[in-house]
């Protein structure tokens, strides 16, 4: 079940959903009552995604340091082709699509391969989807796009069907900001929504050199500590609380341990903050943290053991030669 709405352009090549919730999830006024009012303090990384977080995301995406996307993108560059002619998709349905960079790769290897799959990409950020199909349709005179605005932690049983063959995306190694049961949770949600002949494409970072990782979630402009603290920003716009983001600084460092970057905010004093929309306050020490997102990176066995676990089997698995990402091509186990 999805609505349809309109997105405030006449372009007749661009439809617009809203697809509606399978299931409740917290508010964010749940999430700061659950995670962030007693420590261990945390937030869910979805609310760095407003308009102002999603624009520094992507000026991340093209930091010297963040090699995270650079990387996908030429590897995706050399295997689009393949993945599109084992997938032959009549759709493809991105899940967190963002502003669809690394797509393109796939829709050009669409074009050269004579296939014409309509587009569909799902994310929780409305005004980086409608931007970013505007630009799309401009860019691929074939294209027809369906946006489908939502929070795919609500799950995926309103999804709308496809018709033929579809390939599932889910890159940028946004499965690793999701704990290890939840990503498994996660794909086998995905792999229930699919059918036999249908493919997923996930893309995962992998374990490196420990100062790569920590040069990565550390860019020498900022961006990435900007990024963090303008969740305080989100939180005093939705929650009425009074963050002074002058009083907080971003730490991110490699979990070698858990195998997964840890960002956090550190409290530079001792502070009271205002929650107004659950009329209370928060007490919070100099040095304590808030920890607002972690960044998994996989090995060949940790990828493979998540993936199986949740269904799917190894279609086809890609790697640079130095060995800094994949992107594994996944087909569903019979049930
Ligand atoms: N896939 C893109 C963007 C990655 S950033 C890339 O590889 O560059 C993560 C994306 O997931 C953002 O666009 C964000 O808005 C979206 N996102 C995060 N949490 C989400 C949720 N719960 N539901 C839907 N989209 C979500
Ligand atoms: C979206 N996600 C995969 C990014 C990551 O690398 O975990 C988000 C990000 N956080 C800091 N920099 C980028």
């Amino acid at each position: 079940m999805a609505t349809s709405q309109t997105i405030g352009t006449q372009e007749p090549r661009i439809a617009c959903q809203t697809v509606a919730r399978a299931r409740e999830v917290p508010s964010l006024t749940d999430d700061v009552e659950h995670g962030l009012l007693t420590p261990p303090r945390f937030l869910p990384p979805k609310y760095f995604y407003d308009e102002y977080g999603s624009k520094l995301f992507d000026k991340i995406c093209e930091t010297a340091e963040y090699y995270v996307t650079r990387t996908e993108d030429a590897l995706l560059k050399d295997c689009a082709e393949s993945i599109i002619d084992q997938a032959a998709p009549d759709d493809i349905l991105e899940l967190g699509s963002g502003t669809s960079r690394k797509t393109r790769r796939l829709l050009d290897a669409c074009e050269g391969l004579g296939f014409c799959p309509t587009y569909s990409p799902y994310d929780i950020s409305p005004e980086t989807l409608q931007q970013t199909a505007l630009d799309l349709v401009d860019e691929y005179d074939w294209l027809e796009i369906n946006i489908l605005i939502g929070d795919y932690e609500a799950g995926l049983r309103h999804l709308p069907k496809s018709d033929g063959r579809r390939l599932f995306c889910f890159l940028g190694s946004t499965i690793g900001n999701f704990e290890q049961e939840k990503a498994i949770a996660f794909l086998r949600e995905i792999r229930s929504r699919m059918n036999p002949d249908d493919l997923l494409l996930l893309g995962a970072d992998r374990v490196k050199d420990d100062d790569v990782l920590h040069a990565a979630y550390n860019d020498s402009q900022g961006l990435t500590a900007a990024f963090n603290l303008n969740v305080l920003k989100v939180l005093n716009e939705e929650v009425e609380s009074d963050f002074d983001l002058s009083q907080f600084e971003h730490r991110a460092e490699f979990n070698a341990d858990r195998s997964r970057i840890e960002m956090r905010l550190v409290a530079l004093s001792d502070q009271t903050v205002v929650i107004g929309a659950l009329d209370t306050s928060l007490r919070v020490r100099a040095g304590e943290t808030i920890l607002t997102e972690i960044s998994r990176k996989f090995t060949d066995e940790s990828l493979s053991g998540m993936l199986n676990m949740a269904g799917f089997s190894t279609a086809a698995h890609f790697t640079p030669a130095n060995k800094y990402f994949s992107l594994v091509l996944a087909r569903p186990q019979a049930a």
